[in-house]
Parts: C-alpha cells; sequence; structure tokens
C-alpha cells in the first residue's frame, strides 16, 4: 500500500495529495470515452487516498467533467472528500462568459462549488482586458461558487497583471507544463511560485509517456492519440529523450521502483510547490503513480537524472 502524502494548495488551507490525478484523458485526444473506465480510474484514486483531480471544460467539451460528476455520485463520495480543480478555456472568458461557463461545469459536476477554477489558458484572440475575466473570478470566490483561483500557462508578467486586478483574493495556483525534459518553467515560473507561495501544478508530468522508455521508435510513428503531432513525439527529440529514459529504467531497477514512480518522485522532489497530475488510462496506472509517493531518490540518483534531461535540447521546430 503506498504512503500517501498531502500538501496546502497555495495559501488556501485546502489539502490535496501531493500528486493528483489528470483527468484529460477521458477525451477523445487521449481514448477513456468509456463511462465506466473513467469511473473506475477516479474510484482508485480516491480508494488511494489521492484526492485532487484535475479536469476543464475543453476535455471532451465537457465529458470529462460529466464523468467525474457522474461518478462521484455514483461512488457516494462525500464533497469534502475530494479537490476539484477546472479550467475556463481562453475563448470563454469576457465577464458574462465566465459565469455562463462556471454554471455549466458546476452542472455537469453535480456540485454547488468547485475548489479551484483555473484560466485554461490567455484569451490570446480575443482581446479580453485581463481584468475583465480575474474580476469576474474574485465575484464567484466571494460568491461561494468556487474556493480559489489559478492561472494555467501564463507568463510572469501576466500572473503580475492579472493578480494586481484582483482586490482581495490572490492567485494560489500556476499551473504549467513541468517534467524532466521539458524544465522551461523552472527558469521564472517556478521560483515566482515559490517567491509568492503559490502551488505549482505539474501538467504533462510524465512528458505524456515520453519518459518511461515504454515506446520504441517505431511505436511512436503508430501513435493515434493527441501525441502523433506533440514535437516530443518526433523521432529527431525522442532519440535524446531515450537517454534520459534509459538512466530513468536504470535508477527505477536499483530502487525496485517503475519508471512512472521515479520520475514523478523526481518531480516532487525538485520543489515542495510541485503538484504533478499526472493522466492515468487504467486504475492500474493511478496505482502505480501513487507509489511515487512515501520515499525519495537519493541527491546522488536525482542529479543523475536531471543532468541527463539537461543535457539534451529538445526543438519545436520539427517542419
Ligand atoms: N493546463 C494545460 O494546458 C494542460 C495541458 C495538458 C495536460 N494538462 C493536465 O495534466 C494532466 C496530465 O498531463 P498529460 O495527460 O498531458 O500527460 P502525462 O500525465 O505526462 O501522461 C499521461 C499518459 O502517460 C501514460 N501513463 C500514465 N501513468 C502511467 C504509468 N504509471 N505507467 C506507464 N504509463 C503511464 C498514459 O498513456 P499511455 O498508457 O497511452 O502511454 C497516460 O495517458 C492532464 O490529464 C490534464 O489534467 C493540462
Amino acid at each position: 500500500m503506498s504512503k500517501i502524502e498531502y500538501t496546502e494548495l497555495g495559501s488556501t488551507g485546502i489539502r490535496v495529495s501531493r500528486i493528483g490525478l489528470g483527468a484529460w484523458q477521458f477525451s477523445q485526444s487521449w481514448g477513456v470515452t468509456e463511462y465506466e473506465r473513467a469511473r473506475d480510474i477516479l474510484a482508485k484514486a480516491l480508494e488511494l487516498g489521492i484526492n485532487l483531480i484535475d479536469t476543464a471544460i475543453v476535455y471532451g467539451r465537457g465529458m470529462s467533467e460529466q464523468f467525474i460528476g457522474r461518478a462521484l455520485k455514483e461512488l457516494g463520495v462525500k464533497r469534502d472528500e475530494i479537490v476539484i480543480a477546472t479550467k475556463i478555456p481562453g475563448e470563454m472568458l469576457s465577464y458574462d462568459d465566465v459565469f455562463k461557463a462556471t454554471k455549466r461545469s458546476l452542472e455537469r459536476l453535480q456540485t454547488s462549488y468547485i475548489d479551484l477554477m483555473q484560466v485554461h489558458w490567455p484569451p490570446c484572440w480575443h482581446n479580453i482586458p485581463t481584468c475583465e475575466y480575474m474580476r469576474a473570478l474574485e465575484r464567484l470566490l466571494n460568491l461561494g461558487l468556487i474556493n480559489a483561483i489559478g492561472l494555467s500557462d501564463h507568463p510572469v508578467e501576466l500572473i503580475d497583471s492579472a493578480r494586481a486586478c484582483l482586490a482581495r483574493a490572490d492567485v494560489e495556483v500556476v499551473q504549467v507544463r513541468f517534467n524532466p525534459v521539458e524544465l522551461e518553467a523552472e527558469k521564472e515560473i517556478l521560483p515566482y511560485v515559490e517567491e509568492n507561495d503559490m502551488t505549482l501544478l505539474a501538467w504533462s508530468p510524465l512528458a505524456k509517456g515520453a519518459v518511461l522508455g515504454k515506446y520504441t521508435l517505431e511505436d511512436i510513428e503508430k501513435l493515434q492519440d493527441v501525441r502523433s503531432g506533440d514535437p516530443i513525439f518526433h523521432p529527431d527529440n525522442y532519440k535524446q529523450i531515450m537517454k534520459v529514459s534509459d538512466i530513468i529504467k536504470e535508477i527505477a531497477a536499483k530502487y525496485e521502483k517503475t519508471p512512472a514512480q521515479v520520475v514523478l518522485n523526481w518531480l516532487i522532489m525538485y520543489s515542495d510547490v510541485v503538484v504533478p497530475i499526472p493522466g492515468a488510462k487504467t486504475p492500474k496506472q493511478v496505482e502505480d503513480n501513487a507509489g511515487a509517493m512515501g520515499w525519495r531518490l537519493s541527491r546522488e540518483d536525482w542529479t543523475r537524472i536531471y543532468e541527463a534531461a539537461r543535457s539534451i535540447k529538445i526543438s519545436r521546430v520539427v517542419y
């Protein structure tokens, strides 16, 4: 049985497991489109003590939220046994749309409040002033419809501007991509989150499986899901990532852990504010990921992975 660790979400007093569960998998993008399978994944997480679930309005165009709401009812989960984080996409950020989108999320999730509401990405094409959506979020907070505000995929300059729009509330969570081979967030965002007592929710903590060494170069050509267009699965990048995953596999064998457990452990060791939210397609993967808690890599082994990861150069220019 895994020993589950807990931490606080920003300064909210909300207690979350040190590793959460990502629910993008409950969509056509990743392939868990059958309700019963999603329910079993969620049930396993809750059974083990993983209480933080990250979803979004766009995951399966509402399907992920719907599955979660239905499963929580069916499993008889008490509302305070789960921390629900969802996200409003950059398209739905006008003042009125923030309210409309939240109302629909609440209906799909079959709940009266959302623990953490995040802006999924900035309204790049829609010219909505930052303060318009931040004030709408603060109003939702004051109405008790959400308990905390988070920003996803925002650079630090924009996080600063967004915080300045709030009267009394603050941004508690920043969600960005962070894993051993995609470390860009360590340059500015992670230090900012640490300085401001926030939590960093690390998305794609397993690099969508790329750092686990479970796929050969032939396999990646056959991937039919969201990964088929991802530059980290381009052979030029993937060949380099394999050098890191070989080390991860070697270290996993030494500790009698799995590669996923090593990667997630490496992330929680990186900083106390990092909370990875790995996606899982089976209850077994959830169980495996939960086993990343309750122990630590040696500093030497941690550094070996870091040095290997720093020595490779991933490029997004793949055509
Ligand atoms: N804010 C944002 O913009 C944003 C963007 C992306 C994701 N997210 C969030 O972050 C979550 C996680 O990111 P992600 O889904 O991109 O990638 P990820 O967590 O890095 O990788 C998930 C995939 O890795 C494989 N996997 C998971 N656990 C495993 C295990 N123990 N052993 C072997 N393989 C395992 C599974 O795919 P296979 O079994 O098919 O290999 C799974 O679908 C999402 O669910 C979502 O909630 C947020």
